[in-house]
């Protein structure tokens, strides 16, 4: 069957490095520092409060744990990829190896889901903040232009501005550089520090109770919306190709950043929850930006400030990783011939890829506009959740069909791993609301029929194909 054929590991490698020739500079500290980067973002900041209101209730820790967990199993199996195969594309560049065209397909149309709703979800976010910031300053936008329709408003206008801000950079060629992405790391771990050393006096274990007010169905739930706030380790093994020591650095880069969020998380949600009642967090003030409203509530405003600006740095940097993802996953489909070219058309002068660029904004932007920030976050879970379980997968398959690879960093305790990887993603969808179910499915039937009328018949590999079976033909004719 020519959909399952698989790419070859030295042909990916070759295709990259006949092109660009990266500059081979990060170390595993560079790796992990962008992980946290691209991973630290609208989950902690926003996603917290939807997850306790609606949920988690306190026992939000106990969602963070699990969802970290299911992370961390994906991300081991992440890593034995990106050290074994270190070019550049991610998930999609992994399947297209292990499993053949055909996975690969589903797991790129997954990722274009994933990057793409995400875009919106990070925007929505960010436009709670800076809401959240005028107001601390006496600027009151009116609800009218600031909350999609679902959320009492019209459309969320910040949300498509920052949108064509991140576009606009994008299209002119801004990169974000390894500095800068260290700025704004730091930037983001003081104001959750900050917010910790604040907070954390003012806990009433009172609060706290009752621990599961929507049991532990409601727990998974929980579990299943906040995992949006790991999403993101995934972007280091896209930096395989500039990486010095791939094979070391790139699993320590991947597994010590997402160690490094899961204990922030799991402390800051811990106080979150202590310091005001998790209900609060419905009110639509305080679920547009729940850290910043919490420390409101205390009476530690300048702190709240703070934080506001520290989380707007610090969204808009995940906004750039995000949107920049989306354009290289629609570039790689597109070379393989998956896609039409205009993805993969990278302008004269700025060598972007503008046409795509300029795409993804419009419609990342209606969507962010005028949908609900839980919506869309869940949307974004389930293309990810889909794709990590596609590539735990992928580990146990290779591992049997092809043990002689050399594998520098190996996933521990093959097959456990990978299918406890494949369990919890498995658990975390079937947590999500049945709607997100449904809208998935009708994303997959897209995909379907994209694929079978327009991938297969311009795919590269499949041309390949035809083309020697053609010459085999002729050959015995
Ligand atoms: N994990 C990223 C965030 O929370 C996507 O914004």
């Amino acid at each position: 069957m020519g959909i399952f054929k698989t790419k070859a590991i030295s042909t990916l490698v070759r295709e990259t490095q006949g092109k660009q020739g990266l500059k081979k500079a990060l170390s595993s500290l560079d790796l992990t520092l962008l992980g946290i980067g691209a991973i630290i973002g609208t989950g902690i900041f926003v996603l917290t409060g939807v997850a306790a209101a609606n949920y988690s209730g306190p026992a939000l820790v106990v969602s963070f744990i699990a969802s970290g967990l299911a992370c961390a199993f994906a991300a081991l199996c992440y890593a034995e990829f990106a050290a074994m195969v270190p070019v550049a594309g991610s998930a999609y560049t992994y399947g297209y190896a292990a499993l053949g065209e055909f996975w690969a397909w589903i797991i790129g149309w997954d990722l274009i889901l994933e990057y793409g709703v995400a875009v919106a979800t990070v925007a929505i976010g960010w436009s709670g903040y800076a809401v959240n910031l005028l107001d601390n300053i006496g600027i009151h936008l009116p609800k009218a232009i600031t909350l999609a329709p679902m959320d009492g408003g019209i459309v969320n206008l910040p949300a498509i501005l920052i949108i064509g801000l991140i576009a606009w950079l994008l299209l002119a060629g801004v990169k974000q550089t390894s500095r800068l992405n260290g700025i704004i790391v730091a930037i983001k771990v003081a104001v959750i520090l900050l917010f910790i050393v604040l907070a954390v006096g003012h806990v009433e274990p009172a609060n706290w109770h009752p621990f599961m007010p929507f049991g532990f169905k409601g727990v998974i739930s929980g579990a299943a919306v906040i995992f949006f706030a790991y999403i993101g380790f995934d972007a280091v093994s896209t930096a395989a190709e500039e990486t010095r020591n791939p094979q070391k650095d790139m699993p320590r880069g991947i597994i010590a950043s997402l160690l490094i969020c899961t204990v922030l998380y799991v402390v800051v949600s811990a106080i979150l929850t202590g310091v005001v009642k998790y209900s609060i967090f419905s009110r639509p003030e305080a679920a547009s930006a729940p850290v910043a409203y919490a420390l409101q509530q205390i009476g530690i405003h300048w702190g709240a400030a703070l934080v506001s600006v520290g989380a707007i740095c610090g969204i808009t940097s995940v906004l750039l990783v995000m949107m920049f993802g989306q354009t290289r996953v629609l570039f790689a489909m597109s070379r393989d011939g998956l896609l039409p070219k205009v993805f993969g058309k990278v302008s004269e002068n700025r060598k972007t890829p503008a046409t795509s660029t300029i795409l993804v904004a419009v419609v990342t932007a209606v969507t962010a506009g005028f949908l609900p920030i839980h919506i869309v976050a869940e949307l974004t879970n389930i293309g990810t959740l889909v794709a990590f379980a596609i590539v735990c997968a992928a580990v146990i398959v290779l591992r049997y069909r092809r043990p002689d690879i050399q594998r520098p960093f190996k996933t521990p305790l093959v097959p456990v791993i990978p299918a406890l990887g494949i369990l919890s993603c498995g658990t975390l969808i079937a947590g999500l609301q049945p709607a997100t179910l449904i809208r998935f499915v009708v994303w997959f039937a897209i995909g379907m029929v994209i694929y079978f009328a327009y991938g297969y018949k311009h795919s590269v590999l499949q041309n390949d194909i035809r083309a020697k079976q053609l010459e085999k033909v002729n050959n015995q004719v």
